[in-house]
């Protein structure tokens, strides 16, 4: 079987469909684990929902989040972790020991970095009138959104466009992506 833990730190959308696809059986892999920085994060209670089992950082530094998550982890089977609207940086004891993946809502290396996640990033988008925004799926390294990109595509920014209505249909087109890219991984295409 191939082995996920998803990092998530909000609504988890994104976590919800990895696991729809995991149980229409698009996706031959099972979640380990679900792990939050935010107790609160609704993506916890979706985990739950599924029987799949969750942790919540307790550690407030990097280095102690590092060390924390690298014991925690070690007991777990991992094939690959997916950074799912997760929105702190992973540690070098993690980056060392395990393949990463994130997926960002742009055109990486447009409109990425510290602080962009979210409506933010669609925001930025919005108010820089560019016609073309996307998703990148990308390998994590030690600096926010800049890890080696693995898979991009473009959606068009549409005239009179909000950060709420753009983030809608780029998140649509995120999960067909990220599901693609997962499937990559399963069946070894990309490792
Ligand atoms: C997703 O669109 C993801 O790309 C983005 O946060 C959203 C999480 O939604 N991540 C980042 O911006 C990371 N820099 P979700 O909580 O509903 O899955």
């Amino acid at each position: 079987m191939y082995n996920l833990v998803i990092f998530a730190s909000g609504n988890g959308s994104t976590l919800q469909a990895i696991i729809d696809n995991i149980e229409n059986g698009k996706l031959s892999a099972s979640i380990q684990l679900v792990v939050s920085d935010n107790s609160n994060a609704y993506a916890l209670e979706r985990a739950k929902k599924h029987n799949i089992p969750t942790y919540v950082i307790k550690s407030k530094t990097f280095e102690e989040r590092d060390n924390e998550l690298s014991e925690v982890l070690s007991n777990v089977p991992i094939n690959l972790i997916v950074l799912a609207g997760y929105l702190k940086m992973i540690g070098p004891k993690l980056i060392d020991k395990y393949t990463l993946i994130n997926t960002h809502p742009s055109l990486l290396p447009k409109y990425g970095g510290k602080g962009m996640h979210g409506l933010h990033v669609h925001q930025a988008v919005v108010n820089s009138g560019d016609p073309i925004s996307g998703v990148t799926v990308h390998f994590v390294n030690s600096e926010y959104d800049k890890g080696s990109i693995i898979r991009q595509v473009q959606v068009p920014v549409k005239t009179g466009d909000t950060a709420e209505s753009l983030s809608q249909r780029v998140q649509i087109a995120e999960k067909i992506q990220l599901v693609e890219v997962l499937d990559d991984f399963i069946n070894g295409k990309i490792s």
